[in-house]
């Protein structure tokens, strides 16, 4: 089975349709997302919908998610990302809402699990170092775990002595699961790793590999949009140099 992993959408609905048409080009129909559907994009209602339409959908909360639905208190966010919170609560209907309150904090598959930020703190813990791979080692059982929350593609490996090995993964790249690994499939609607495309990921169950892609959108308008809304000019110009 092929699934499509992606990550940190945040209302960036233009980013979100493109990684989903070049899924649907590459025969992807199952999906895993690793959660912040809302936050930072003037389209959050898009994207919950979307998201809410896919037939065969596995999805976690991310902080900006719970943040949305009063799980989480908005003073752990900076004023930016506050205001596109509150604007996203503004958009959403009832039930996009209620799609969104329930999604779960972890999920798990006999073939995969996921998780927004960490398996020992899930909406909170940016998961970039070796040392704090390996201090999650105890709380999560199946692999490949997927993980989202930093916006880096970048993968973890389990080493049975020393150091996990760890870097990140460029595009195309094809890593093989043959242990204990993690995956983050970087972002498709916020990029910070320098690369303006949308980041998303591809994982072959029976093959056993993921592999990573980077998918061109139009910033353009999403950034002509989000003048229109009047959102704070910072979340869009980052758009621009994906940071
Ligand atoms: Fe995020
Ligand atoms: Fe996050």
């Amino acid at each position: 089975m092929k699934y499509g992993i992606f990550s940190d959408v945040h209302g960036n609905y233009t980013a979100l349709r493109a990684v989903l048409d070049f899924y649907q080009n590459n025969g992807v129909d199952n999906f895993v997302c690793c959660g912040d559907i809302v936050g930072y994009g003037p389209q959050p209602l898009e994207c919950a919908e979307t998201l809410r339409g896919l037939k065969k959908l596995v999805a976690v909360m991310g902080n900006h998610d719970a943040a949305l639905v009063g799980k989480m208190d908005l003073k752990w966010f900076n004023s930016n990302a506050a205001w596109a919170i509150e604007f996203a609560r503004e958009q959403l209907t009832p039930q996009a809402l209620d799609f969104i309150s329930r999604l779960p904090e972890k999920a798990e598959t006999s073939e995969f699990m996921t998780v927004h930020g960490s398996p020992r703190k899930p909406l909170t813990e940016y998961l970039l170092s070796e040392v704090q791979f390996m201090d999650n080692a105890g709380k999560w059982a199946v692999s490949p775990c997927f993980i989202g929350h930093s916006h880096m593609p970048l993968y973890f490996r389990e080493r049975e002595e020393g150091l996990p090995e760890t870097d990140f993964i460029k595009p195309l790249e094809k890593i093989f699961v043959d242990g204990r690994l993690m995956f983050n499939p970087g972002s498709v609607g916020q990029p910070r790793d320098g690369d303006t495309r949308a980041a998303c990921g591809i994982y072959d169950s029976e093959k056993k590999y993921f592999e990573l892609h980077r998918v061109f959108y139009d910033i353009g308008a999403v950034q002509k949009m989000m003048a229109g809304l009047n959102m704070p000019a910072i979340l869009s110009e980052r758009l621009s140099f994906g940071f």
